[in-house]
């Protein structure tokens, strides 16, 4: 997958790029908001035709019926396997957007242009593509690259602030298990600005494509991308059955924060060191804490986790800043304890 940055003359590279693949034709993917606010800019950058195709946003609509809609309008718009589907948008279309082109006549090609900081950190990089089936998320999709990713982040300029500060907690994650400078930087920062984000973006993509590469099925090293996930899905869960949803990437901040006193506890992680990450993630976080109903619910949310094993289940834990480890079983009563005591 090629990477193009605006501030280096991305744009001119990815059209030179499109151009030289002399594609028999252009589809661009979006959703009732990029519409709206991405795509005007989008539309002055490009020099070639395309078909429009939007579709309803949001996570409702990451299902098989939206796929449909993709799928026929591809089909309508004469598409084939030499067409090119262009994704303008969060990571709820670079996900479906991807999956729609993967399986439309066994795979066309697709290039993604992220608009949410979700999408720029973390959604659409990987090649992991799906769509929910039912209740459970992701269920449907497969491992599929993009051909290329164009990063322009004037596109945050309209990104709603409790939308940016979700992908924020992805970019935090990836600085603490990358640690070093690129972890100083982060816990440098106060509030996440688009100056900022610009500079800190191309680390974070290179991070985990680096991660991607030496495990792209997630078999090993990968895993260590969970790191905040395994409590954090428990909490989006907890919320959304208190009928509170909150967003992916505050769920992750308080994951992470409990999977940081667990690590104290089971991993070795210096005392000293956790209340540094403390510190940093309390900028962007409440301190959580549970009751012990909430803390049972966690518990049993947790036992139905994919990561699960026979009653136990697994963590990505720290050593130190920048050194994770994957597969870490922690017993439930251990877990509680955690809950109790952040
Ligand atoms: N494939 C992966 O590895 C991976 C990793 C992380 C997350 N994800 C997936 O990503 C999804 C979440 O991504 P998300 O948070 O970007 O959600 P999203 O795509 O729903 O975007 C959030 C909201 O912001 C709007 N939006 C996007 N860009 C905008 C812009 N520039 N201006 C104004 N509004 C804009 C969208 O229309 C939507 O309403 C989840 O479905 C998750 O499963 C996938
Ligand atoms: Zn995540």
């Amino acid at each position: 997958m090629e990477f193009f940055y605006s501030e280096k003359n991305g744009w001119n590279k990815w059209l030179k790029s499109i151009a030289s693949k002399k594609y028999s034709s252009c589809f661009v993917l979006v959703d009732q908001n990029t519409a709206k606010h991405c795509l005007p800019y989008f539309k002055k950058q490009v020099d070639f035709p395309f078909t429009l195709i939007t579709v309803a946003g949001g996570e409702a609509s990451k299902n098989l019926k939206t796929c449909t809609v993709i799928w026929e309008a591809l089909l309508k718009g004469g598409a084939d396997r030499h067409s090119l589907l262009i994704i303008l948008g969060g990571g709820v279309l670079t996900d479906m957007g991807a999956f729609a082109a993967a399986t439309f006549q066994r795979g066309i090609q697709f290039t993604v242009v992220p608009t949410s900081l979700m999408a720029m950190t973390d959604a659409a990089i990987g090649g992991k593509t799906g769509v929910n089936f039912g209740p459970i998320k992701n269920q449907i999709g497969t491992f599929t690259q993009a051909e290329s990713l164009l990063l322009d982040t004037r596109f945050l300029n309209t990104l709603p602030l409790l939308e940016l500060h979700s992908g924020f907690a992805e970019l935090l994650k990836h600085g603490i298990l990358k640690g070093g400078t690129y972890w100083k930087q982060l816990a440098s920062l106060s509030t996440p600005t688009i100056p900022y984000l610009e500079k800190l973006l191309p680390v974070s993509i290179s991070y985990k494509q680096h991660i991607v590469d030496a495990d792209a099925k997630e078999s090993g090293l990968r895993k260590v991308l969970n790191f905040g996930h395994t409590i954090g899905h428990a909490i989006e869960s907890l919320h959304l059955a208190k009928r509170k949803p909150i967003t992916h990437g505050a769920a992750v901040l308080q994951g992470m924060w409990v999977e940081i006193v667990l690590s104290v506890a089971h991993a070795g992680l210096k005392p000293e060191i956790a209340n540094q990450l403390f510190e940093v993630l309390e900028r962007f976080t409440k301190i959580p804490t549970y009751t012990e109903k909430e803390i049972s619910l966690l518990l049993s949310y947790l036992q139905h986790d994919k990561k699960n094993n026979s009653g136990n289940c697994q963590f990505v834990l720290l050593e130190a800043i920048g050194k994770p480890v994957f597969n870490q079983v922690v017993a439930l009563d251990h877990i509680a304890h955690a809950l109790r005591i952040c």
